[in-house]
């Protein structure tokens, strides 16, 4: 490998190298086996300490990351906003401050501002790691999404991936994009068009296309990606009611066919059942939703050991 992660901060996907990108997969999969034993635990991460500072809700990232804190022998701290100071009025840099103040190798964080993570990054002792910063980037989820992928496909070149849904608001599709594309996959989107940018600001990759309708994007996809509507971060009406948005955008079992026969269906939760994925869809054999979150263990196992200085060669 030429250049293998080595940063102390993963910030997003949009800076890293395929290099770094396949690197942080391989210790991924290094690490995958771990999670399958009895005893779920080495000693990997002994004496290291990481916090966990999500500033928003989470099931999944949150308790993904204590678990791989954990089963790598770090100690674990799980900071809850709504008891922290922040609800006395300290600044986000004085909380970080005094958190670095204690000497934890790690800040993993989430936050509803993008840019947060980077604002951190600047003032921290310790490796941050971003765990979703507003709709800016969610760079381990889209790990998770290509070792699901690498897994089932064997690759990621050349693959043809449709990810539907609110692309706007979407941090999940942006990491997404910057991903596959620079593995060298072809991504299509779609969704209501007041939630799907045709312009991309700053993403300037080449092999990403935005489909006339969802029909489109789907048509001899390898991977389906469904998002979530983000409500939470709307403030006006994309789109008249759910239930157009079931009809017109949602992953149906009829949409589904226009895809290659062995397509897979990807989700990263939290997942709104009949809404963007009907549930027959979203319970079938192509789904691999909870393959993901599995693998989210794994990915998150190697971020951690990455970020506090661990060799990839050892892993
Ligand atoms: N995919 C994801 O980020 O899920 P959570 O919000 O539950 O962490």
């Amino acid at each position: 490998m030429d250049k293998p992660f080595r940063r102390r901060d993963l910030l997003g996907i949009r800076n890293l190298s395929a290099e770094e990108i396949v690197g942080i997969l391989d210790t991924a999969e290094n690490f995958r086996e771990i999670n399958q034993r009895e005893i779920k635990k080495v000693p990997t991460l002994r004496g290291k300490t990481v916090i966990n500072l999500f500033f928003e809700a989470s099931t999944r990232t949150r308790t993904s990351f204590e678990l791989a804190a954990k089963r790598l022998s770090a100690d674990a701290v799980n900071i809850s906003v709504s008891s922290s100071a922040v609800t006395k009025g300290e600044t986000l840099i004085d909380t970080a401050l005094n958190l670095d103040a204690m000497s934890p190798d790690c800040i993993v964080v989430r936050h509803s501002s993008a840019g947060v993570p980077h604002q951190l990054a600047k003032v921290s002792r310790a490796a941050i790691v971003n765990a979703g910063d507003g709709a800016n980037e969610h760079p381990t989820q889209a790990l998770l999404d290509a070792m699901t992928i690498r897994e089932h496909k064997k690759k990621i070149k050349n693959l043809q991936v449709a990810i539907v849904g609110d692309i706007l608001h979407s941090r999940v599709a942006r990491s997404n994009i910057h991903l596959l594309t620079k593995l060298g996959a072809s991504v299509r989107v779609a969704g209501p068009k007041p939630l799907v940018p045709t312009n991309f600001e700053y993403l300037v990759e080449k092999n990403l296309s935005v489909a006339k309708n969802v029909e489109e994007a789907i048509e001899g996809a390898d991977v389906v990606m469904i998002l979530r509507i983000q409500r939470e971060r709307q403030n006006s009406a994309y789109f008249p009611t759910l239930r157009e948005y079931a009809i017109h955008y949602g992953l149906t079992q009829e949409r589904l066919d226009l895809a290659k026969t062995d397509a897979i269906v990807l989700h990263p939760g939290p997942m709104n059942r009949g809404i963007e994925i009907a549930s027959d869809v979203a319970d079938s054999s192509r789904s691999l939703i909870l393959d993901q979150v599995k693998y989210g263990v794994a990915v998150r196992m190697a971020v951690l050991y990455l970020a506090t200085g661990g060799n990839p060669s050892n892993a």
